[in-house]
């Protein structure tokens, strides 16, 4: 099979899993990424059956849109049923490097509100050490020079995302060379640098499920 064959596979998985677990007033969050919009797409076929989407990214958001399916504020909801989003990398304790597209700080966002964070990837993402994908760091503009300096410290190589500025105004510097072998402490060390609004590593608030698209099916992964 093919990586979008795979894609497609898990993205299908992902709705299949929340179709029997609906209900009228379901909320859904809603990722970013192309296995996402994926997700999306199948998910127009039973629009008629969730409450709302609320969405980690202006083109998530707009894409939902173009299919008639509602999308709220996140602050005009009172929690979000099941989170659906792709992945850059994850271990198998389901920590995940994510932010590839730029949505890292709202899909953080969405995933520490949401009650279950169903995760979609193709075999290719499960990795035994994350951080061969360069982690990505979202950051205030005028403290890039500062957070790169101290992200060198740490034993990293940033580098600033040329002509990228997130849905909040900011930047990003991916940080290369960079094996994580403590995700945790990595996390919080790193969103601890002043000018750093967040950075990619779900590993505070791991996926509670990951679906995994393989060539011998979708394998169902918890944390
Ligand atoms: C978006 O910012 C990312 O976190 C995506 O979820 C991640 O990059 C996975 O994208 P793909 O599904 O396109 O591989």
């Amino acid at each position: 099979m093919t990586q979008d064959e795979l894609k497609q596979a898990v993205a299908d998985a992902a709705l299949a899993y929340i179709e029997p677990r609906l209900e009228d007033d379901t909320i859904l969050g809603i990722g970013t990424g192309s296995t996402a919009n994926l997700f999306i797409d199948a998910l127009a076929a039973i629009k008629g059956r969730i409450g709302a989407t609320v969405s980690s990214s202006e083109a998530s958001a707009e894409r939902l849109r173009r299919h008639g399916i509602p999308v709220y504020d996140l602050n005009a909801v009172d929690q979000v049923d099941f989170y659906i989003d792709g992945a850059d990398e994850s271990n198998r304790a389901l920590q995940l490097i994510k932010g590839g597209g730029g949505a890292l700080t709202r899909e953080k966002i969405v995933a520490a509100v949401a009650r279950e964070f169903i995760c979609i990837a193709d075999e290719s993402k499960l990795v035994h050490t994350l951080g061969d994908f360069p982690l990505p760091v979202e950051v205030i503009p005028m403290a890039r020079g500062h957070v790169a300096r101290e992200l060198v410290k740490l034993g990293g190589d940033p580098v600033y995302r040329e002509g990228f500025v997130t849905d909040n105004g900011n930047i990003i510097l991916d940080v290369h060379n960079f094996p994580i072998t403590q995700p945790l402490a990595t996390e919080q060390k790193i969103n601890g640098i002043t000018g750093v609004v967040t950075n990619g590593l779900f590993a505070l608030r791991p996926a509670d499920v990951l679906l995994l698209g393989t060539s011998a099916g979708v394998e169902t992964l918890r944390a």
